[in-house]
């Protein structure tokens, strides 16, 4: 049995006040979302106060992304031991964020992957297509490539201790959710894809849909067999909503 896992991606989103108001309206409404494994990714300057607020509640925390190299003279960078420094479980690699106006393609991408794991931390990969790659046909293909690259340096093992985000570029901050239909297909072709490599790993790796989740659409992409939580956007900067998402998941 998966333990169903919700994430909020707070982007760069926040103050020192509003940090604290969200982190202490979600420990408040803890009580309420059962055995559901909760894990927040702040901006990194507020990784010490999340950090200080969410210790020894069960709420996990990481980073939004991480740079590939241990150390050395990257200006504005920030390493997997440093993100583990504050206690990070969890780090975003592959965020279409990233990938499109960062320049992080799947080899940088599964670069990440790999120091992230390095550093003692669990990759959260992000994968997902485009609507144009969507209407053309090559969902599959297109996430099938990202995990592959990922595959390719890693190899299938390194996904004993990950988790994996299907995000359809077209659902994230639009509104436009994916249905749990179209979702469940993703992530169906996403765990048969592993079982071919290795059918345990298929069989016991976390699968979050990512894209306009809410509390009113969450139970029901979280019902379907291979939607094992989420990766929540907008809706994570509300506690109440949060919440809801989060029981959603029950
Ligand atoms: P959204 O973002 O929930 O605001 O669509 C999801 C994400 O980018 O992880």
């Amino acid at each position: 049995m998966r333990r169903k896992l919700v994430a909020g991606n707070w982007k760069m989103h926040g103050s020192r006040d509003s940090v604290r108001e969200l982190m202490e309206g979600i420990l408040a409404g803890l009580d309420e979302t059962g055995d559901v494994e909760i894990a927040v990714f702040p901006p990194y300057p507020y990784l010490p106060l999340v950090q200080s607020l969410a210790m020894g509640s069960g709420i996990e925390w990481g980073g939004q992304t991480l740079n590939p190299n241990p150390k050395g003279a990257f200006t504005g960078e920030v390493s997997a031991t440093m993100l583990s420094d504050f206690d990070c479980r969890y780090v975003l690699v592959g965020h279409s964020e990233r990938r499109a106006q960062f320049g992080e393609n799947s080899v940088a991408v599964a670069a990440r992957f790999e120091a992230a794991q390095a550093g003692g931390l669990v990759p959260v990969l992000c994968v997902g297509e485009t609507l144009a790659e969507r209407e053309a046909g090559d969902t599959e293909a297109v996430v099938g490539a990202q995990l592959d690259a990922v595959l390719q340096r890693c190899g299938v093992a390194a996904f004993n201790s990950a988790v994996i985000a299907y995000e359809p570029v077209w659902a994230i901050g639009t509104g436009r959710t994916a249905t749990p239909e179209q979702a469940q297909q993703v992530h169906a072709a996403i765990r048969d894809k592993l079982a071919v490599l290795d059918g345990t790993i298929a069989g016991q790796i976390r699968i979050l849909y990512g894209g306009s989740v809410k509390a009113s659409n969450a139970a029901d992409l979280f019902a379907r067999d291979d939607i094992d939580g989420g990766l929540v956007g907008g809706a994570s900067l509300d506690a109440a909503e949060f919440l809801g998402i989060c029981r959603g998941a029950l």
